[in-house]
């Protein structure tokens, strides 16, 4: 069975009125990893490797270092100029395949051109994928068997799962098919959340039709104001993965203000599904060690 971890985080701490504040579960989510760290007798390690000088890369590696020191993480940053080679950056995720003390590898996206990501990706040892990008974790997704998963519609599941509404048999349809959002998204949509799923992506020709009957909805398109918003449910749960910075300003695919009154809940942009991602990745990290140390007694 696909493991959906709980936390239990009571909804006034993270829900106000319709909005989902994925930013205020985060940090409770981040406080309970914390305590359970505390509790086991190894440190989950994260190792994060950084090629070239993208900006926002930089940020978010630099955002996931900070997060894993404080929840008391033994983490690692290594950083490689833009043109390292094919070879230096797998000789990088070989050493932490080999590092005893690392339990979650992550190699920054994009990689520069001239390298290869899938390979880079796939060099990395399974049971060390924080990311959840690794095949045999994304069909173990599929196959219903425990293993790594992708952090953003990771964030989202458990999302639902605190928020506690029953899901089962509702109609769920995830605009995107991206293999790191859309596509595990379903999957978890199907299995975990027992919906009945549809996927919609540029090509689709219903998406109005699709729109009308979705109990949630996920956007993960990556275009803006891709729906109508007239043809949206009343009471829908809508989950906005999009990130665009507009004049300055970050938004997400939908403009939520838009739609408050018609949905039950909604996630803001920014600070709806954004920051569970990397609350997501502190945990694949952990949950890592602990099938790592399975059989030596990690609970103190
Ligand atoms: N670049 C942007 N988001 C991500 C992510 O979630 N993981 C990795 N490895 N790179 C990214």
């Amino acid at each position: 069975m696909i493991e959906i971890p709980s936390f239990k985080i009571p909804k006034e701490d993270w829900v106000e009125d319709k909005l989902l504040y994925g930013k205020k579960l985060a940090v409770k989510i981040r406080e309970h990893l914390k305590e359970r760290v505390e509790k086991t007798k190894i440190r989950p390690g994260l190792a994060a490797l950084l090629v070239g000088e993208d900006e926002a890369s930089k940020i978010y590696v630099s955002s996931k270092e900070k997060a894993a020191n404080e929840i008391g993480f033994h983490s690692v940053v290594k950083k490689l100029p833009v043109d390292a080679t094919q070879e230096e950056v797998l000789a990088v995720v070989h050493e932490w395949n080999n590092d005893e003390n690392i339990h979650g590898i992550l190699v920054q996206l994009p990689l520069p051109k001239h390298i290869n990501s899938q390979n880079i990706l796939q060099s990395i040892n399974a049971s060390k994928d924080a990311d959840g990008f690794h095949y045999a974790n994304m069909g173990r997704l599929m196959a219903k068997e425990k293993g790594a998963i992708a952090c953003t519609p990771l964030g989202i599941i458990v999302m639902l799962k605190e928020l506690g509404v029953n899901t089962e048999g509702k109609h769920a349809l995830v605009l995107g098919r991206s293999n790191i959002v859309g596509k595990p998204m379903a999957q978890l949509l199907l299995d975990a959340a027992q919906c009945t799923v549809t996927v919609c992506h540029s090509k689709s020709r219903n998406i109005d039709e699709m729109t009308a009957s979705a109990d949630i909805l996920v956007a993960a398109m990556g275009v803006r104001d891709v729906i109508d918003y007239s043809k949206i449910k009343k009471d829908a749960i809508v989950i906005d993965v999009g990130m665009h910075r507009i004049d300055g300003k970050v938004k997400g695919d939908l403009d939520y203000k838009e739609i408050l009154d018609k949905v039950s809940f909604i996630t803001p942009v920014p600070g709806g599904v954004g920051p569970m991602t990397i609350a997501m990745l502190l945990y694949n990290t952990y949950q890592n060690a602990v099938w790592l140390n399975e059989k030596d007694q990690m609970l103190a």
